[in-house]
């Protein structure tokens, strides 16, 4: 078969591991032809490509990013998108399309399959938010970098104490802020999920001071929202997706702390350092076996369906159903939080 490959949305660790392994299969044990799309549904809609071999993609399995470039084009917000879309899937041949992406890249891929497509999703995104899958490859990395820089945060604010919010990203759903918190001993985690309460926060923090703690970290989402004020934006810029570019969450938080409590309080925004850089053992694993069992759906004819975890096994799932529904911060998960909070 002649297979088309693209990787749409925001980049991700692990993006290239499963290349590699969708490549190793589909060329070793199926014969099969791989031809990478660049740039995500831009590549796909402009015919751009890149061959995609086994030997192409040496040294490839620990290295962050895509190869094959990645953007947040959407065919259905551009003139004559889907058409151009099919066109050139029929132009080069292309029997199938494996999309690796989040919500938006395989929203399209789900139309596109409705219209007579045949495609394949691989489930991705630090945010970890997308339905249908327990985990998705990249965020085991972002939780670590984010946590890592809680640790370091810490000795620092220990030193000087202070209070230390730390941003992380998390646009509708705080799965980072979550576990990374968690696993860095936070003195108060933010999330989409929940509005929260600036006096509560400070007051919080004011009793934690007075048992005899001198630092405290306070770990935010991106899309975290006060309840007196909506979601802080950084700018009113859209993608084509519709979404805003969030950020500076952080800043308000530590400018409201330091007002109302008169603790010393500064910021930082981790960014896009959660997104680059090397995948964690468990990410590279994950995203290989996802490519693995995403050529072996193509070649089982389970176009519309996306691979996912569940119960530490990949399964299909179908794309309508992974994408129905952003997968929120199990609230369990938010009352173990809570428990070290004073
Ligand atoms: O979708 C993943 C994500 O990392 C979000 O958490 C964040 O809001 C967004 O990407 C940032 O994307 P960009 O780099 O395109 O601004």
């Amino acid at each position: 078969m002649r297979i088309g490959v693209l990787t749409g949305g925001g980049d991700c660790p692990g993006l290239n591991a499963v290349i590699r392994a969708v490549v190793r299969k589909g060329e070793r044990t199926y014969g099969d032809e791989l031809v990478g799309f660049l740039d995500g549904w831009k590549g796909v809609i402009e015919g751009s490509t890149m061959p995609l071999d086994v030997e192409r993609c040496r040294g490839i399995l620990p290295r962050g990013g895509t190869i094959l470039g990645t953007s947040r084009t959407n065919p259905y917000k551009i003139d004559g998108g889907p058409e151009k879309a099919k066109a050139t899937v029929e132009r080069l041949g292309i029997d199938a399309l494996i999309a690796i992406g989040g919500e938006d890249t395989l929203g399209v891929a789900l139309k596109l399959t409705n219209e007579g497509v045949p495609v394949v999703g691989v489930p991705k995104t630090i945010d970890n938010d997308l339905g249908g899958t327990e985990v998705t490859f990249g965020f085991d990395t972002a939780v670590q970098i984010a946590a890592d820089a809680i640790d370091r945060l810490h000795t620092t604010a220990e030193s000087h104490n202070r209070v230390l919010v730390c941003e992380v990203m998390g646009r509708h759903a705080g799965w980072i802020a979550t576990c990374a918190g968690i696993a860095g001993g936070a003195a108060q985690i933010l999330v989409p999920e929940q509005e929260f309460d600036i006096e509560k926060v400070c007051q919080d923090l004011l009793q934690r001071h007075k048992k005899g703690r001198f630092a405290s970290i306070v770990v935010v989402a991106e899309g975290a929202k006060p309840k007196e004020a909506s979601t802080v934006l950084q700018s009113g810029e859209l993608d084509e997706f519709g979404h805003v570019r969030l950020g500076g969450i952080g800043e308000v938080l530590a400018k409201e702390i330091r007002a109302r409590t008169g603790f010393d309080t500064r910021v930082t925004v981790l960014g896009h350092v959660q997104r680059g850089g090397t995948p964690t053992a468990f990410d590279r694993i994950l995203a290989t076996r996802f490519g693995v069992a995403a050529i072996d759906a193509v070649h089982d004819g389970a176009f519309g369906t996306m691979v996912a975890l569940r119960a530490g096994a990949i399964i299909r799932v179908s794309i309508a159903e992974a994408v129905a529904e952003l997968k929120t911060v199990d609230p369990g998960l938010l009352e173990v939080a809570e428990i070290f909070f004073s």
